[in-house]
């Protein structure tokens, strides 16, 4: 396994001159472009670290995962998927347009309009730090925590999301003031982990909602097959359908660098490379996690009776 996960780093660094770190969010800018890692927990416990897996960077659109998770435990079923859809767009993950001319609500909770449609469901007080909460217990970290320079330079720079939300506004299906709303949003986006804490969470959704190593349900199957579901769909925004050919794993990507993936055979990885392709997402992970999937045989829809595809 290890030798396998080396030569995925090699793979995935040749990569690396194809694209560029994001920019948009003007702390993100910041970010080393060299760094590559990868961390992969199967479900017997055992993990295997490569590269730069330790290095932190901010969860970003993976926080769509955590924060869909919530609002199904909170407000249920009907509520949510009252608000948002469950179809993929083929349009980038910012895409306003779509809400002008297809239809009001956002198509899935995987894209910005979906994502903060998907915040405002949540029911409760604080719904950021019921967030962390369920973070730190996903991840088996306790020290996870708000990079506030990173939600500082989202917040001002977020003109794009509040349009998205006013607009939203105007058409009743946000309720109430976005500003919190919004506030909440950046904060989801800014919280900092590492390819460890991701695994751990990739391991937990992998494995239907357990715990594989104590057996604890964490969170309810039911809930876990629509987020995997819809990861697999749209987790990749406009790359989603290609990556579920190339890679056919349930994966979940953010402009920080990081992806999600719930693998086969109850595998849960998590990617780390901040340089990102034109479509948004970590061009070295990508790269790697199709290794992976080749050499590991994880892809959902591979004849599993082949010993490689
Ligand atoms: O709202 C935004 O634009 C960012 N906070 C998150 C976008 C993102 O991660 C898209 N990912 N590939």
């Amino acid at each position: 396994m290890g030798a396998i996960l080396e030569n995925a780093l090699l793979y995935g660094k040749s990569f690396l001159s194809y694209g560029k770190v994001a920019d948009y969010i003007p702390e993100l800018a910041k970010a080393d472009p060299s760094n590559l890692g990868i961390c992969l927990m199967t479900k017997e416990g055992l993990m295997y670290p490569v590269g730069n897996w330790q290095v932190p960077f901010t969860m970003q659109s993976i926080a769509k995962t955590f924060s869909l998770i919530l609002a199904l435990q909170t407000a249920g079923y009907d509520k949510v998927f009252s608000k948002v859809g469950m179809e993929p767009t083929g349009d980038c993950f910012d895409s306003i347009v779509q809400l002008e001319t297809k239809q009001l609500y956002p198509f899935n909770p995987m894209i910005n309009a979906g994502a903060i449609v998907t915040v405002s469901c949540i029911e409760c007080s604080d719904p950021f730090s019921e967030f962390l909460q369920l973070v730190k217990q996903l991840c088996f970290n306790d020290t996870v925590r708000l990079n506030e320079q990173v939600y500082l330079s989202e917040k001002h720079t977020g003109q794009r999301n509040r349009s998205i939300a006013y607009l939203l506004l105007s058409d009743h299906i946000l309720e109430g003031d976005p500003e919190p709303i919004l506030d909440s949003y950046f904060r989801m986006c800014s919280v900092e982990v590492n390819t460890q804490d991701l695994a751990r969470f990739s391991l937990i959704l992998a494995n239907d909602g357990k715990d594989p190593v104590t057996g604890k349900q964490m969170v309810e199957d039911w809930i876990i097959r629509i987020v995997k579901t819809l990861m697999l769909t749209c987790g990749m925004y406009d790359e989603s359908g290609e990556f579920a050919v190339k890679a056919g794993i349930p994966s979940k990507s953010g402009v920080g660098g990081g992806i999600i993936a719930a693998a086969d055979q109850g595998m849960g990885i998590a990617t780390y490379g901040p340089v990102l392709n034109k479509k948004g997402n970590s061009i070295g992970g990508i790269h790697m996690l199709e290794y992976l999937s080749r050499e590991l045989n994880l892809h959902y829809f591979a004849n599993k009776t082949d010993t490689a595809v």
